[in-house]
């Protein structure tokens, strides 16, 4: 699996919006917990498609490169010499190419089980506190507020873009506990949101100290 990690980590190189590398890393390694909590009997080439997924998930992703194209050539050649067969190497295409949270609001496509641990894995990286940072950095990157009290904190999906990262809670991040596919991503997201919900009470709590 070098060539491929090294590949990913070449396109993220200059990646700080919070899908970084590291993201990368850390999806495969609570997506690789999972499965083996999930399944009773795990196999090894399962989680040689867990490890492909998780490192690939992000590479093709309209929002982070105008190079998809490219990027599907490349794979394509990565996933033929590290072996995969060509069917797992359909199954690997197809669930990167579906797998990203703002393409399953219009339509739910249909993943594998692996597909659908890794997609867990690359939401529950959305909260707790990597979320948390991940969210600041990429308001941050997007001249985003921090809050804006204007503007009223409901739990809804906008229509366009948040008005503030705080909002962006509200707007995505606390129904991510509702969307997860498996079992014990369903738990780790209950906890994760309580530790967001406690956050975001503080937030407000300090916030409000100004007036
Ligand atoms: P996906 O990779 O599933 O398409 P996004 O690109 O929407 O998901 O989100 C990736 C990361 O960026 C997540 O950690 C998410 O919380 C954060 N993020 C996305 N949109 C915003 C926003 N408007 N404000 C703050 N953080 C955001
Ligand atoms: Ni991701």
């Amino acid at each position: 699996m070098d060539a491929l990690i090294q590949y990913v980590k070449q396109c993220f190189k200059e990646e700080y919006t919070g899908h970084d590398f590291f993201h990368a890393q850390r999806v495969v390694s609570l997506a690789e917990k999972m499965y083996e909590k999930e399944v009773s009997f795990p196999k090894e080439e399962e989680l040689r498609l867990i490890k492909a997924i998780g490192y690939l998930h992000d590479v093709v992703d309209e929002k982070l490169t105008s190079k998809r194209e490219e990027h599907y050539q490349e794979i394509n050649s990565l996933l033929e010499q590290e072996g995969f067969s060509p069917k797992e190497q359909e199954e690997i295409l197809y669930v990167i190419e579906h797998l990203s949270f703002s393409k399953n609001q219009k339509e739910r496509a249909s993943l594998s089980l692996l597909g659908q641990i890794v997609q867990d894995a690359d939401r529950l990286d959305a909260i707790g506190a990597i979320g948390i940072a991940r969210a600041f950095a990429f308001g941050g990157r997007k001249d985003q507020a921090l809050y804006d009290e204007r503007f009223p904190l409901i739990k809804k999906i906008p229509e366009k873009r948040s008005s503030s990262t705080l909002h962006h809670f509200y707007e995505k991040l606390f129904f991510i506990e509702n969307q997860m596919n498996t079992k014990i991503g369903q738990a780790i997201a209950k906890e994760r949101t309580q530790y967001l919900k406690k956050f975001t009470e503080e937030f407000l709590k300090e916030w409000q100290q100004k007036n």
